[in-house]
């Protein structure tokens, strides 16, 4: 039995779920609900990161606690996720009284092992990334290159991860180990940063309070992205449940943007280093969802309500489209005109319009029941080869590929049909029996294919169709006969 742990970042809760946290939510999910398909043991992972400065100030300007901010905060999201059907196992909020036990008991090892250390930091700080800057760093030497905000400098004493005792260790992982970061690009970026030398990084705050206690120095709290990382622990065991722990850690898949590259892919598996644990297996780096060129982003305000949209076409309608509107890691313009676009194409009219004429023309002319699935012969859907390249575009961690290979087969679904034109003979012939037969086992597989994409109609298809609930992912002959169902359009046309 094969495991897979899939892990999304855990969001900052000073805001409402928006297009781009949906969209590491709805990828993440999507190779979940894959693994699943695949027979795989999965844990799927996902959370809220509920410390820090700009947490606390979010609820002071709200005149609430910082507790009761996050409490309802996070719960937003939670809610959210539930709407657009993500499926996750776990749900870990960093104020949990678990999570803190094990922040506390991880990093008290890495102290133990000698790798922190106290000392004074003056740095350059954007309260919004929750991160110091280096002077070059910034824009017009002043404002935070991605908020385009001031920073403010911040002096305290803290303490510090020697994190540069861990570079030449993280060039060997990643130079012998290429595989870890995808894609590519993202692994020659790390890489380069690495090569430049890395410095030892502050790892605890003195002058706020809203953080897990730092266990041998009570006047501090861990810097909020040093207790997030360890998330991924947290809801592994570790530090509790020894079986757990080995069960799901290493072979992690680690799913986020690349603005918070660095902090996964040098920080953290340095972090489990110094703590004598394997790092993790693989980060999956997602591009930014952009509108009109710029990042889609809490702070910047340019949002766009997924939750809007699945509740105007259907969750469905959202994930596929975020889903196959570029391929995974790199950076898409997205916009409801392109939406309904591809909506309308590809859903609307390639999918569901397969659907209904399998069935209505089975209503119609075959007695309302399933025609017999042939033998693959000559596979003039060219099915075959196309199920067999979406597996390994799933596995691959490329949801574009695999949904274009499942509709693919569903347009030479629709291409034979209207070459044999059954609706023009009498009766159902043999000709157009061996089509539509062709046509069932086709969609059938498509729905499979597209099942982490688009849950709800892969189902439905499935089930419209005759076919039981988990079949082979390859050509598979049967008799017919089952009972069909009309039932209404799948995705209804958008006209705007
Ligand atoms: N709390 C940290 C993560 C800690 S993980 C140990 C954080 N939170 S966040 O809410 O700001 O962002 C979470 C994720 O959303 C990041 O992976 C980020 O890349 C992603 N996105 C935010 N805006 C995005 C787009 N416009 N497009 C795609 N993803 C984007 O960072």
């Amino acid at each position: 039995m094969t495991n897979f742990y899939i892990t999304t970042p855990i969001y900052y809760v000073n805001g409402d779920p928006h297009l781009g946290t949906a969209y590491a939510e709805i990828n993440a999910d999507a190779f979940a609900r894959w693994h699943r398909l695949l027979g795989d043991q999965v844990l799927f992972v996902t959370g809220t990161d509920e410390y820090g400065l700009k947490i606390a100030q979010a609820a002071a300007e709200n005149g609430v606690t910082p507790q009761e901010w996050v409490d309802r905060t996070s719960e937003r999201f939670r809610r959210a996720w539930g709407k657009l059907d993500i499926s996750f196992d776990d749900f870990i909020r960093t104020t949990e009284p678990r999570h803190a036990r094990t922040v506390q008991e991880f990093l008290s090892e890495i102290h133990r092992r000698g790798y922190i250390y106290k000392d004074l930091y003056v740095g350059l700080y954007c309260v919004s990334c929750e991160a110091y800057y280096q002077e070059s760093e910034l824009v017009n030497g002043r404002d935070c290159p991605v908020h385009g905000r001031p920073v403010t400098e911040m002096s305290e004493e803290n303490y510090f991860f020697a994190l540069s005792k861990f570079n030449d260790r993280l060039i060997e992982l990643y130079e012998s180990n290429p595989g870890a970061i995808i894609p590519e690009t993202r692994l020659h970026e790390v890489l380069g940063f690495l090569r430049q030398g890395l410095t030892d990084v502050s790892i605890t705050r003195s002058s706020i309070d809203w953080g897990v206690r730092v266990p041998w120095d009570e006047g501090h709290v861990f810097y909020v992205w040093y207790d997030a990382l360890i998330n991924y622990l947290t809801a592994v065991g570790y530090g509790t449940s020894q079986g757990t722990f080995d069960r799901w850690w290493p072979s992690v898949h680690h799913l986020l943007g690349k603005d918070i590259l660095r902090f996964h892919a040098v920080w953290w598996p340095a972090m489990c280093m110094a703590a004598g644990i394997d790092p993790p297996a693989q980060f999956l780096v997602t591009g930014w969802m952009l509108v009109n060129g710029e990042k889609m982003s809490k702070s910047l305000g340019n949002q766009i309500d997924p939750l809007a949209v699945a509740s105007e076409l259907s969750p469905d309608a959202l994930r596929y489209y975020l889903l196959r509107a570029n391929g995974f890691g790199l950076d898409g313009d997205v916009s409801m005109e392109s939406l309904y676009r591809v909506y309308n194409a590809d859903l609307a009219n390639d999918l569901g319009n397969l659907l209904s004429r399998v069935v209505a023309l089975s209503m119609q002319k075959g007695g309302g029941v399933a025609p017999a699935v042939p033998e693959i012969g000559g596979d003039v859907l060219g099915a075959g080869p196309l199920v067999e390249a979406a597996v390994s575009a799933w596995n691959a961690f490329k949801p574009n590929d695999a949904i274009e290979h499942a509709m693919a087969i569903v347009r030479a679904g629709n291409a034979l049909l209207e070459r044999v034109e059954p609706w023009r003979r009498p009766a159902l012939d043999p000709e157009s029996l061996d089509a539509l037969g062709r046509v069932r086992e086709g969609l059938r597989l498509a729905a499979a294919i597209l099942s982490p994409a688009i849950p709800r109609a892969s189902a439905e298809i499935l089930s419209r169709l005759g076919f039981g609930a988990r079949g082979e992912l390859r050509w598979t002959p049967e008799p017919g006969g089952a009972a069909l169902e009309k039932g209404a359009p799948l995705f209804p046309r958008v006209v705007k």
